[in-house]
């Protein structure tokens, strides 16, 4: 039997994110959403040092965006050529000219530049739905890092699988609700998402994540040559431990 509860608060950490893509409409102008995301600006501003950035998975370049608009030069990577044309306008409509936005596989990618920091946010990398994919994302990410450089990811179990449908959004006109489930064979999460609205068909959206522990990540880095520099619990810094739902996780060559 299926149960509604509230959300609670790694929820709405959940819920942000999956909104920024689901009604990245929403995502028309540099800076917007700006008050959510200080602080990791701030720590991807220091991760760079002054040199470059690559975003992996950027989207509509909701933070790519506000990267190159603190000073940063950054290039902006995404599978989805309606993503990276995107943000290509925005940059354009905003004058950034410190951005590029690539279309092309953070599997395989391998620029002729290299970057002082390459990142991956918001569980971007358990979009790759085996290990050796999110193998190849850090053999990717190695290849493409300037010496010295870091390798930022943003990992969190935020929408842990459970038998549970949870209040996701709501608007005065529609009301989306969340359920996920788990496969044990594959370790794939698959999160569904449900908006009832009057007189329009249920609309079904998910999306599938591969979670991997931090020791896993680890490995991966570890078999790409990168090495673990810092982990914490989040963008300001606080100290993660093994229990955390989330972990930041800095590698370096
Ligand atoms: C969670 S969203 C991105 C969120 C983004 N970082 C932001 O801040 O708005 C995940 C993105 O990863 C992209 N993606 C998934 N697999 C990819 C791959 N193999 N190579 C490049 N991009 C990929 C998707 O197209 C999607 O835009």
């Amino acid at each position: 039997m299926l149960r509604v509860s509230e959300s609670d608060a790694s929820g709405l950490a959940a819920a942000s994110y999956i909104r920024q893509w689901f009604d990245s409409a929403e995502v028309t102008s540099v800076g917007e959403g700006a008050e959510c995301v200080t602080d990791q600006i701030a720590f991807l501003q220091d991760a760079a040092a002054g040199g470059a950035a690559l975003e992996f998975g950027a989207g509509r370049g909701w933070l790519a965006l506000q990267l190159a608009a603190a000073g940063i030069p950054t290039h902006a990577l995404d599978l989805s050529p309606t993503c990276t044309a995107h943000i290509d306008s925005v940059a354009a409509a905003a004058r950034l000219t410190n951005i590029r936005a690539v279309t092309a596989d953070m599997r395989t990618y391998r620029s002729v530049d290299r970057y002082a920091l390459v990142y991956c946010s918001f569980n971007t990398l358990f979009h790759l739905l085996t290990l050796e994919e999110q193998q190849d994302c850090f053999t990717s990410a190695a290849a493409n890092l300037g010496e010295q450089g870091r390798f930022v990811v943003d990992c969190s179990r935020a929408g842990r699988p459970n038998r549970e449908v949870t209040f996701f959004a709501a608007t005065e006109a529609a009301l989306t609700v969340q359920a996920t489930g788990y496969d044990d064979r594959t370790g794939i999460t698959t999160a569904y998402f449900a908006t009832l609205e009057d007189s329009a068909p249920v609309r079904l959206r998910q999306i599938r994540l591969r979670y991997s522990s931090a020791a896993e990540l680890d490995d991966m880095a570890q078999q790409a040559g990168l090495s673990l520099a810092a982990r914490y619990a989040d963008y300001r810094r606080r100290p993660w431990s093994p229990t955390a739902d989330r972990h930041i996780s800095v590698y370096g060559n």
